[in-house]
């Protein structure tokens, strides 16, 4: 029989549209039970992605504690992506001011806290460089065995975009990644490989939109922002990174996915943050992630746009 429960989960991200848009799904969903939200460095600065975090859990009515995570990766420098998000880490459409507090413990604390009283294991999706989650296996080793899952977005087995080899939330802190890959924790494990299918295009944002809700504009607002940001750079659509990691969770049959031994170069002059997959298949190569490396394009879309119905619909 299957279980019908929702997961339990933790959402760690830098928002960022991209974040934006999967944290949005991920509240829309049933399958879903989100019992902490945490904002890591990445798109930007701490300080903007925390502040970001508050206002879209204010806008789409996310009722978790949300908590400040780490200022910089474990080792390297800050590293931002203003050409990709903007300033403020979100620039596009105006968003609500914070209807809440952060909490008071930080974005390990509030984990290993959520992880203590859960009564299952609980998945973490990481959409963001993964400082947190590397952060809080170092400091609380003992709660390895309370996460059941971290699907994450990052890292790519073909290509990156940040360099050749590697995908910016990977390269923003290759020693963290390094961290939750070889946790012996199951990885899910979103890169560009599948994230550069999930292609929104302007059709897809005008269905958003005529939806006619609040949510619903502000996040056809944000597609078109990215849209029209990586039509720039030559991409035919608006890439859903991001939400990929959560479709994953609740909406398996979308992708097609493969096992295979993920490692993380942290060396390397040329390939520091690439993640290596094996796919050889010889002796020593031990799985430790499966790989999402297609979907269907326009099923995800349709996806997306029927999610966005959760916040509200006038009649046409
Ligand atoms: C990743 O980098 C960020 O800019 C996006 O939010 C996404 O998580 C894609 O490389
Ligand atoms: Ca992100």
């Amino acid at each position: 029989m299957s279980d019908c429960r929702p997961i339990p989960v933790i959402l760690d991200g830098d928002p960022g549209h991209d974040d934006a848009i999967a944290w949005t799904l991920a509240r829309a969903s049933s399958r879903l039970r989100i019992l902490a939200v945490t904002s890591c460095c990445g798109n930007q600065t701490i300080e903007k992605t925390t502040y970001n975090a508050l206002r879209v859990c204010t806008l789409i009515g996310l009722d978790a504690p949300v908590a400040k995570g780490c200022p910089h990766p474990l080792m390297g420098p800050v590293m931002n992506a203003p050409s990709v998000h903007g300033e403020s880490g979100l620039d596009g459409p105006a968003l609500p001011e914070p209807d809440r507090a952060l909490s008071k413990l930080s974005a390990v604390e509030l984990m290993a806290q959520v992880l203590r009283a859960s009564d299952e294991p609980v998945t973490i999706v990481a959409t963001g460089p993964e400082t947190n989650v590397a952060a809080l296996l170092l400091a609380h080793p003992e709660l390895k065995e309370k996460i059941a899952r971290i699907s994450v977005m990052g890292g790519g087995i073909s290509h990156g975009n940040w360099t050749p080899a590697a995908e910016f939330n990977i390269l923003v802190d290759p020693e963290a990644a390094q961290i939750v890959f070889s946790s012996g924790i199951p990885i899910l494990m979103a890169g560009l490989d599948v994230t550069e299918q999930a292609l929104i295009l302007p059709e897809d944002f005008t269905r958003i939109r005529a939806l006619g809700s609040h949510v619903s504009s502000i996040v056809s607002q944000w597609l078109e922002f990215f849209y029209i940001f990586h039509r720039s750079i030559g991409y035919a659509g608006a890439p859903m990174h991001d939400p990929c990691a959560v479709l994953a969770l609740t909406d398996p049959d979308l992708f097609r996915t493969e096992r295979m031994s993920v490692r993380i170069e942290t060396a390397g002059q040329y390939c520091r943050g690439m993640t290596v997959g094996d796919r050889t298949g010889r002796p020593g190569s031990v799985p430790n992630a499966e790989v999402l490396l297609g979907l269907d394009r326009a099923a995800f879309a349709d996806r997306l746009v029927d999610a966005m119905r959760f916040y509200g619909e006038v009649a046409q």
